[in-house]
């Protein structure tokens, strides 16, 4: 009856999420197990973010339901995101879920679990769900375990909570609530047991992370919270990488941009969400910026970091879209030679301003525009890619790929790179050979310190699997 299957869909905030309940629950006897086939638990983390995110959710969950048939001791709960955004309403189309858990209640779960467990063994009738979408102060700072394989090399960790910025499209305020930030010595203190645990490589995670703790610290001579937080973990022994996701274009003063010259473990890869192009069309978002702006960021930070990747976020087909609007992001989307894009086509989010505008976009028009960004993309990745062929790149080597074939690593620009590698190599940053590039990925071998003989040779050798462009746009 301990057995539990969590299944995530959404953000990697969701899935950080996952992963604290899911230590959590280990703590508490719980097992997680990695066949859903094979649970007595299944709890599904979902995401809001757009409508198919939802519904996929919610068709899986009805799915799942029909087990209950067979097992009557199942249990399937619904957290996170939309459990928070349509509540105890969830029970309308799926009356026997057993739990409903919100953003600021995950670390419940394993109480509420015990719970249900025991009503089921005392004989309680079923159809008792337990909701709880309730605000908690102080909730950002609940989730802070982590289940760390053995030889972990990267790991995500949560630095703040929701977000007060109101894009007019977006429903992330209402179901992450407003801006919490977690302490900077305790995200300090995880970070540095993190390293001693053999950690190598530090994603933080927040909806808004270059507006951290600006409700809590000053600014010291100038420089944010965010990047005094930095520039702590820049100096941790051991860490060897630090990424974060997502910030905001407006977090992008001459402090962060200057920090990218300064921090050397800070890694040359922006994720700078746009929007769109055009200035018409972020006012009506209510992004605070301007296209020339947006465009400023991106030089300012190639100056200082000629090497910088990028990646951002597209909404295509917001209402009132046109043509003209249209075209403008299409001309920003290329002079910005994004190297990742996550092209997004609008989604009506009931309760957000946008929703109740006039114009919205046919859904061929969508379709169209979310095809033609889709096409930029994979020539600009084909072309950074060719760049990178026959390069020396330094590669922290994660572990084993999906398949089974060979090793997996990044560069330092967020490129995945197939190698093959022995477990000695795992944590390591080790310098590769690029010998054969795909749209989305790349394969290279392992160069000897001071030699030319590769120590390996690449996995596959030739005509390995192609994959597609990482491009997270709807089909
Ligand atoms: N429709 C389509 N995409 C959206 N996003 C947020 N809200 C919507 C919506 N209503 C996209 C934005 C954001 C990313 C996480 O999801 O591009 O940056």
């Amino acid at each position: 009856m301990n057995r539990v299957h969590i299944k995530t869909y959404g953000c990697q905030m969701n899935e950080r999420d996952s992963e604290a309940v899911a230590a959590l629950l280990r703590a508490r006897g719980y097992r997680l197990v990695a066949d859903e086939s094979a649970c007595d638990v299944l709890l599904l983390n979902t995401c809001s973010v757009r409508d198919l995110a939802e519904q996929k959710a919610l068709g899986k969950a009805a799915n799942l339901l029909r087990r209950k048939q067979h097992n009557p001791r199942f249990v399937l709960g619904i957290l996170g995101c939309m459990a928070q955004n349509r509540g105890a309403a969830l029970l309308d189309a799926l009356p026997d879920i057993d739990l409903i858990v919100g953003t600021q209640k995950f670390h419940q779960v394993p109480d509420y679990l015990d719970n249900l467990r025991a009503a089921r063994e005392a004989g309680v009738p079923l159809g008792s769900t337990i909701v709880d979408i309730a605000e908690e102060a102080g909730s950002q700072n609940t989730l802070s375990a982590h289940v760390l394989e053995e030889r972990q090399v990267t790991a995500f960790v949560s630095i703040q909570q929701g977000c007060n910025m109101d894009c007019s499209f977006c429903i992330v305020p209402k179901t992450r609530g407003d801006e919490r930030s977690r302490p900077m010595d305790e995200i300090v203190r995880e970070c540095e047991e993190l390293a001693g645990r053999g950690v190598r490589e530090i994603t933080l995670l927040g909806q808004i992370v270059t507006s951290y703790g600006r409700r809590d610290y000053p600014h010291a001579g100038g420089i944010t919270p965010f990047v005094q937080l930095l520039e702590r973990l820049d100096a941790i022994p051991g860490l060897r990488r630090l990424r974060f996701t997502s910030p905001h274009p407006r977090g992008f003063k001459d402090d962060l941009i200057q920090a990218y010259g300064r921090l050397e473990k800070l890694c040359a890869y922006v994720h700078l969400p746009l929007q769109s192009g055009s200035d018409r069309i972020l006012r009506l978002m209510n992004r605070p910026y301007t296209r020339e702006r947006y465009r400023q960021i991106v030089a300012d930070l190639r100056r200082v970091r000629p090497e910088m990747y990028f990646s951002t976020d597209i909404i295509v087909g917001f209402p009132g879209e046109t043509d003209e609007d249209f075209a403008q992001t299409r001309d920003l989307f290329e002079a910005c030679n994004y190297d990742m894009a996550y092209i997004f086509k609008y989604s009506v989010r009931s309760g957000t301003p946008a929703a109740g505008l006039a114009e919205q976009v046919p859904e061929p028009v969508k379709e169209e525009r979310n095809q033609i960004l889709l096409g930029l993309l994979a020539a600009n990745s084909d072309r950074r890619n060719a760049t990178l062929l026959g390069t020396t790149q330094e590669v922290l080597v994660e572990g084993p790929d999906k398949k089974g074939l060979g090793f997996m690593g990044r560069t330092r620009g967020n490129r995945i790179v197939h190698l093959a590698a022995t477990e000695r190599l795992v944590g390591e940053l080790v310098p590769v050979k690029i010998t054969r590039v795909s749209t989305a990925v790349l394969y290279g071998e392992t160069v000897p310190a001071g030699g030319e003989a590769p120590l390996a040779t690449a996995v596959p050798a030739s005509g390995g699997p192609k994959t597609e462009i990482e491009a997270k746009a709807e089909a």
